[in-house]
């Protein structure tokens, strides 16, 4: 069973014009936490990376969907926060096993290489796509690089 019921969503000011239609769009089956950005002057992604990645690990929200030009910088700063596995998906194939593999629990996308159509299929695809347990001991092996000492 998927439990999705909750989503924290977050972009920069990359993604002010196509925001609020994947936030309408989401909002018809999820709980949206809405964490910025709603300007369109310029910001700083991290900020709204945080923000999300927080509420992911402490359960406010199931998943995470970050928005900014291209996925990567949000899931760079995401991937700072422990027990986040943030991943940019190029296609509904990558965003179906970000989440079978690799067992996501923030998607990232991008506004400059997507169109909000296919923004919104993928992160459709996302959270219906349930983790195959035979991937479990590379997730394991993920989680204890957060505890080694260098
Ligand atoms: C902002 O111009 C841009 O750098 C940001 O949205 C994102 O694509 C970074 O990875």
């Amino acid at each position: 069973m998927i439990k999705n019921n909750k989503l924290a969503f977050g972009t920069d000011h990359a993604a002010y014009k196509i925001r609020n239609t994947v936030k309408k769009y989401l909002q018809r089956k999820y709980k949206v936490y809405d964490f910025g950005f709603f300007g369109y002057t310029p910001c700083d992604y991290p900020d709204y990376a945080i923000k999300v990645a927080k509420a992911v690990v402490n359960k406010i929200a199931d998943k995470g969907i970050l928005i900014c030009g291209t996925g990567i910088g949000m899931s760079i700063a995401a991937n700072k926060v422990k027990g986040i596995i943030a991943a940019v998906c190029w296609s509904e194939y990558t965003a179906k096993l970000v989440a079978q593999h690799n067992k996501a629990n923030i998607l990232c996308l991008g506004s400059r290489t997507a169109t909000v159509n296919e923004i919104c299929c993928r992160i459709s695809i996302f959270l219906k796509t349930l983790f195959e347990e035979r991937h479990t001991q590379r997730i394991i092996k993920i989680k204890k690089i957060e505890e080694y000492k260098y």
